[in-house]
């Protein structure tokens, strides 16, 4: 068993999660944590080309296996260079995004379904589940406007990773679905945050949820 903690952020596009995770990753630090921070797709010198190819809105029409099949490569690739090593060492690894978002984005999304991405997960993961996951849940109507605006800034400045941002209001309102359900299913590992208050309101609840996961990781 890994002696590390592994927490995993995880949202909409545009739920401000990136944002929470830097501020959180301070805040650990801050305190003496030795903390591993990577994020999914990418992370590693695979898993950025994986990323490019997944997330640049040029590459057309992948078919939702081979998408599926990608999330998985990134991660396994992800698991064996950064987070095992990571957890092995006692660190904390703070990861934005994991296999959540495949069940919510292939799986819901996508409609693959859960089934197959939990039996990916078991066989290509080891089953690894984050000790913590804070999905940021801000209103959906909310969450799509921020993903929208933060398209066009990406159309605008080059950086081009917008091609699920250009999915439509049904496919985000599966993943929406699909997450909701996940914490439903998983209420202890999941807690999710509306993310409706300011940045630092959101920032202390998300500490305090921290605080006290990692005591009773560390009392076990
Ligand atoms: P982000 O890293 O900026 O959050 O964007 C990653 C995008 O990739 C986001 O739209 C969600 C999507 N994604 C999936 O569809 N499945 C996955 O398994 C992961 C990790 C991300």
């Amino acid at each position: 068993m890994p002696k590390g903690f592994f927490l995993t952020f995880e949202g909409l596009d545009g739920s401000g999660k990136s944002t929470q995770s830097r501020l959180l990753v301070g805040w650990l630090e801050a305190s003496g944590e030795h903390v591993r921070v990577t994020r999914q797709p990418g992370g590693t010198r695979i898993g950025d080309r994986i990323r490019s190819l997944l997330l640049d809105s040029k590459t057309e029409s992948p078919a939702p296996m081979a998408e599926l099949g990608l999330m998985f490569a990134d991660r396994a690739q992800a698991l064996a260079e950064i987070i095992l090593p990571a957890l092995n060492a006692g660190s904390i690894v703070v990861c934005d995004r994991f296999t959540d978002s495949t069940e919510a984005y292939q799986g819901g999304g996508r409609q693959l379904g859960s089934e197959i991405v939990l039996r990916l997960h078991e066989t290509m993961c080891g089953g690894l589940m984050p000790d913590l996951t804070v999905l940021l849940l801000p209103d959906f109507a909310a969450s799509l406007v921020r993903a929208r605006r933060r398209n066009e800034r990406m159309a605008t400045d080059g950086t081009d990773e917008g091609r699920f941002e250009r999915e439509g209001q049904d496919f985000y309102r599966r993943v929406f679905d699909k997450y909701r359900e996940i914490a439903a299913r998983e209420p202890v590992r999941v807690v999710v945050i509306d993310g409706d208050g300011s940045l630092e309101e959101v920032h202390r609840r998300i500490v305090s949820v921290v605080i006290e996961c990692l005591r009773a990781f560390r009392a076990e």
